[in-house]
């Protein structure tokens, strides 16, 4: 099939790709001239495992394209998948103007049948936005051409994209057009040979779906961290809790590890938007006023653990491993290493960090910010270093060389914001450690 897609940030490049990998001819639209030209010199704008040899492969074989090409991108797809960004406006409700800048452009180009499709998270509604926004570029040109809107959010997680895109769990589809949901169907039948995976609902239902999910991760998280802490004030051990309560098939082990906090370009955004959508609705809802609460609070905590330990921060140096918001992506949006660095500086402290893949993402943020360096190797974070915070829970991290970062620390101690490390373990190396809601 021959499908457009407008934006090609994290889930634009992955489902082009994946896309263009099953046989379609794929074109992906940004504004973005630089990454648009750095995509057509084979240069990936992001790192997601996986999905670099996929871009490479379409793109020689002409099935991928990338273009600030408007007209040529809405005349390419009868499929138009809108994958654009929807950050939080002032009021913390998701800022549509990308969506509707596209709609627009679709409008203003198309010259027969298109399917509209919402990939973006969007509010409950934005289906009918979008769909009065083609309307209205279409009687500016008095023209009378049919098209469609439907939703089908994204459920990839960073770090994991091409895997989720490949073998996804669920695809939701929200549409009441049977036009439109036959070419969906045709467009992701090669990713559920094994048993089907659609799900079709109402275009408001799967606009709330991806909501809903979002939220009720991010409460899962907010509600360990909660707990996690007061295991800590009780003499309980979390981990301890965790298992024992993961066991029991009505709640199960994922996501729920108790840390510094969630960040990442969605689960923040996403309470916010959900809030203000409910709160327009006349229906607020209050645990996630508090999810967002426990987690802003969360992402102090290490801060905190570190004050408490060595005392005036000033003229201190630490160092920190890991700068994304989570392991295997190198997006730092919202990302708790961002709080705790604040942190650490407002305190007089300097701080060296070092990611396996945020490196160069840390060193555009921290660019003209006094006191941060970014290093090149976890043990060159080390070097000098008073004691050490780990804020991302990468594989590299998980079985470091204890000697060596004991040898190097000015006092030995690790504050750890993923609970990587067995605390006796710790104990036995000569190591001080203060994880989340353990008992050490
Ligand atoms: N990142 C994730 O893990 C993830 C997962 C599921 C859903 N989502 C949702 O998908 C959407 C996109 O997220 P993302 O992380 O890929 O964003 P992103 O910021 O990485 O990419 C968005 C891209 O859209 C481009 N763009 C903006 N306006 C445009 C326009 N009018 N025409 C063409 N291109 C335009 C930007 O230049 C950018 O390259 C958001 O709504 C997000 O909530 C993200």
């Amino acid at each position: 099939m021959n499908v457009t897609v407008v934006g090609t940030g994290y889930v634009g490049l992955v489902s082009g790709a994946c896309l263009a990998d099953m046989g379609n001819h794929v074109y992906c639209l940004d504004v973005d001239a630089a990454k648009v030209k750095a995509l057509n010199a084979g240069q990936l704008p992001i790192y997601e495992p996986g999905l670099e040899p996929i871009v490479k492969r379409n793109c020689a074989a002409g099935r991928l394209r990338f273009s600030t090409d408007i007209a040529a991108g809405v005349a390419h797809g009868t499929l138009q998948l809108i994958a654009v960004g929807t950050p939080p406006g002032e009021d913390g409700s998701a800022d549509l103007q990308h969506v509707l800048d596209a709609a627009g452009a679709i409008g203003r180009h198309m010259d027969e049948y298109r399917v509209v499709v919402n990939k973006s998270t969007v509010p409950v509604g934005t289906a009918d936005k979008v769909r009065e926004e083609i309307q209205k570029e279409l009687e500016k040109r008095g023209k009378q051409i049919p098209f469609s809107v439907v939703s089908n959010p994204e459920f990839l997680k960073e770090g994991a994209a091409v895997e989720d895109f490949m073998r996804p769990e669920r695809v939701i589809i929200g549409s009441d057009d049977a036009r439109a949901t036959a070419l969906l169907r045709e467009l992701y039948a090669p990713f559920q040979r094994n048993h089907e995976r659609v799900m079709l609902m109402g275009v408001r239902s799967a606009e709330l779906t991806k909501y809903a999910a979002n939220a009720m991760l991010a409460t899962r998280i907010s509600f360990m961290n909660e707990l996690a802490n007061l295991a800590e004030a009780l003499g309980a051990d979390i981990e301890e809790v965790r298992r024992g309560i993961g066991s029991d098939p009505r709640i199960g082990y994922q996501f729920l590890y108790p840390g510094a906090g969630f960040g990442g370009s969605c689960f923040p955004k996403d309470v916010k938007a959900l809030q203000r959508t409910a709160d327009e609705a006349g229906r607020p809802l209050r645990v996630l006023a508090a999810v967002e609460q426990v987690n802003e609070a969360q992402k102090h905590v290490l801060g905190n653990k570190i004050r408490e330990r060595l005392g005036s921060l000033s003229g201190k140096t630490l160092a920190l491993w890991g700068l994304a918001f989570k392991a295997n992506t190198d997006d730092m949006r919202e990302a708790p290493s961002r709080t705790l660095i604040g942190d650490l500086l407002a305190a007089g402290a300097t701080v060296r960090a070092y990611d396996p893949a945020a490196r160069a993402e840390a060193r555009k943020i921290f660019e003209n910010r006094k006191g941060v360096e970014i290093v090149d190797s976890a043990m060159a974070a080390l070097e000098g270093a008073d004691a050490l915070a780990i804020v991302t829970e990468w594989q590299e991290f998980r079985s470091p060389d204890f000697a060596g970062i004991k040898a190097r620390l000015k006092t030995p101690a690790i504050f750890d914001g993923r609970n990587l490390y067995d605390p006796a373990v710790l104990r036995g190396l000569g190591l001080e450690y203060y994880p989340i809601g353990r008992k050490v």
